[in-house]
């Protein structure tokens, strides 16, 4: 039987608009695949819109428009607006292009640019070899003020979404200067954490070129607002005062970095904020199906499924042919690694593994950029084992998804990371992971046992932040390869793995509403 239908109008409510079903959602990031990409930030950037707008979201996300994106089809709609600094105004446009949706007819996403060439029209997004590009602070506080006019403008939000320090100044703008503007009384800012690491810090001096009342620079630890810290000014600490609600990208690394071991100095504010009732939760990244698919891969030399795992031994011949590494080692485990390489990243206890790694009949393909510390030492790995090492010094996602699918183990020793999206790939390509138990690769991975064969086992894990641990680690999963059963078991239950953005979507959703129906403190005044 059809459910009776409620009364239209409840007279209480006649002319009151009732509330939209779902806010209306702007994202704020400086990076966004395919257009701006240095890592797992710009996948999130370009996945969670489009699994919000899946559910019927409106979902529009801000970002600069850098050399890279300068081909972007997108439509000016701005076309000049100062931004008033007290350096100087800055002249900025907005365009716009609307990112095609898999399912037509849900919700819908827009990307907006920030055309500002005199800010972003170089060859780095953050810097070059020299360094950090001297006016960071003022690049990223313009993208800041240029979203609270995307949104004034074309797309009024409900919810500012900020990613990063780079998007953290948006909620002390928001707060400090929009006053009673009424197109922003009612928004809510969340601020993401994707890498406690990167802070946005700069000297005190420059604090002056951003515009806001001297009352947000006050020492000490309130999280009510302060971008002090240790004297400096430091953008990721404003926002995460300022911010309505702050979240992670995975459960275990909130709980990380509100310790202080992994809170880089912040961990303080960050469970200030939990005592004073607005914890910082974590949501554990997807993975984008559509493009990281073993079955339907454009880039890999042949495909496969779980059903039929012939083309993953083709990709593997192709791979070792690729980066130079005999043909015999077609019948020994290949490790992989993709990554930044960054300190982060755990690569000194490769270093401190390597040499006794190698003398088993093991075999490496890597591929990264970044520091020049670990750049070299890869190098010169490869220059020590050239049989066995295979190396591509520079950034190429064609080759990052050829070495998911070629390797059999792939290596994430992170000293800390809040999700990873690498070892998830891996999952599906059936490249069974090695890594550290740490942030969102402790969430991810379960450990397969001594054998191998532990029931639910999917990778294989280490605690001890040193070459020793990794060395054992690897081995354990090496004799699992030589175990055809065992590996074969463990593939099958690694590509089965779901991480889709579908449930992380679910529970941003739950955090934007319970975002719009919250009173902000200042509401009442
Ligand atoms: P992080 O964001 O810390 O770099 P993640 O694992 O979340 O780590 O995401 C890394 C993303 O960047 C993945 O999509 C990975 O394939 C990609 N990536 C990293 N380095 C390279 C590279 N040198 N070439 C191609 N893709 C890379
Ligand atoms: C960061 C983190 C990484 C995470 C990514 C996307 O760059 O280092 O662990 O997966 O952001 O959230």
């Amino acid at each position: 039987m059809a459910p009776s239908a409620a009364p239209r109008s409840a007279g209480k409510n006649r002319g009151r608009e009732l509330p939209r079903s779902r806010p209306r959602v702007l994202m704020v990031s400086s990076e966004v695949s395919p257009w701006a990409k240095s890592g797992g930030l710009a996948d999130v950037l370009s996945a969670l819109p489009v699994a919000l707008a899946g559910i019927g979201y409106q979902v529009g996300v801000v970002v600069p428009r850098f050399l890279s994106a300068a081909d972007a089809p997108a439509r000016r709609v701005v076309s000049s607006l100062r931004v008033p600094f007290p350096s100087g105004d800055q002249e900025i446009g907005i365009s716009e292009m609307a990112v095609p949706l898999p399912a037509p007819g849900a919700g819908s996403v827009t990307l907006f640019f920030v055309d500002a060439p005199q800010l972003y029209g170089r060859p780095g997004l953050y810097g070059e070899t020299s360094g950090d590009y001297g006016d960071n602070h003022i690049r990223f506080a313009v993208l800041c003020r240029a979203a609270l006019e995307v949104s004034r403008r074309l797309f009024p939000a409900d919810i500012f979404h900020c990613h990063d320090w780079q998007a953290a100044l948006l909620p002390v703008y928001l707060r400090t200067r929009t006053g009673v503007d009424p197109h922003f009384l009612a928004a809510r800012t969340l601020l993401t954490i994707h890498n406690l690491g990167y802070q946005g810090r700069f000297d005190s001096r420059q604090f002056g070129d951003l515009g806001l009342p001297a009352s947000v620079f006050q020492p000490g630890l309130s999280s009510t607002g302060s971008l002090e810290f240790w004297g400096g000014l430091n953008f990721l600490k404003g926002g995460i005062g300022f911010a309505d609600a702050v979240n992670t990208v995975s459960p275990a690394y909130a709980k990380e970095i509100q310790t202080p071991e992994f809170g880089f100095g912040l961990d303080g504010v960050l469970r200030q904020r939990g005592a004073e009732g607005s914890p910082v939760t974590g949501i554990l990244n997807g993975v984008d199906y559509t493009r990281w698919n073993p079955e339907t891969d454009s880039s890999l030399p042949a495909r496969y499924s779980l059903s039929d795992l012939a083309g993953k031994r083709d990709c593997k011949r192709a791979l070792l042919a690729e980066l130079g590494l005999p043909e015999k080692a077609m019948e020994r485990p290949l490790l992989g690694i993709v990554s930044r390489f960054a300190t982060q990243k755990g690569f000194d206890l490769l270093g401190e593994a390597a040499r006794e790694l190698f003398r088993d009949d093991v075999y490496l393909v890597a591929l990264g950029n970044g520091e020049p510390v670990w750049e070299d030492l890869f190098r010169q790995l490869q220059r020590e084992f050239p049989d066995r090492v295979g190396l591509r010094i520079g950034y190429d996602d064609p080759l990052a998804h050829r070495i998911e699918a070629g390797s059999d183990i792939f290596l994430m020793p992170s000293r800390y990371e809040p999700c990873g999206l690498n070892q998830i790939y891996s999952l599906r390509y059936g490249t069974i992971p090695v890594v550290r138990a740490t942030g969102g690769l402790d969430d991810t991975i379960a450990d397969a046992g001594p054998g191998g064969k532990s029931p639910g086992g999917t990778g294989f894990k280490f605690a001890d932040y040193n070459g020793k641990a990794l060395l054992e680690t690897v081995r354990r999963a090496c004799r699992a390869w030589e175990d055809r059963k065992v590996w074969t078991a463990l593939i099958s239950r690694a590509m089965r793995q779901e991480f889709s953005w579908a449930v992380a979507a679910q529970q941003y959703s739950l955090l934007y509403c319970s975002l719009a129906s919250r009173e902000h403190p200042g509401d009442s005044k």
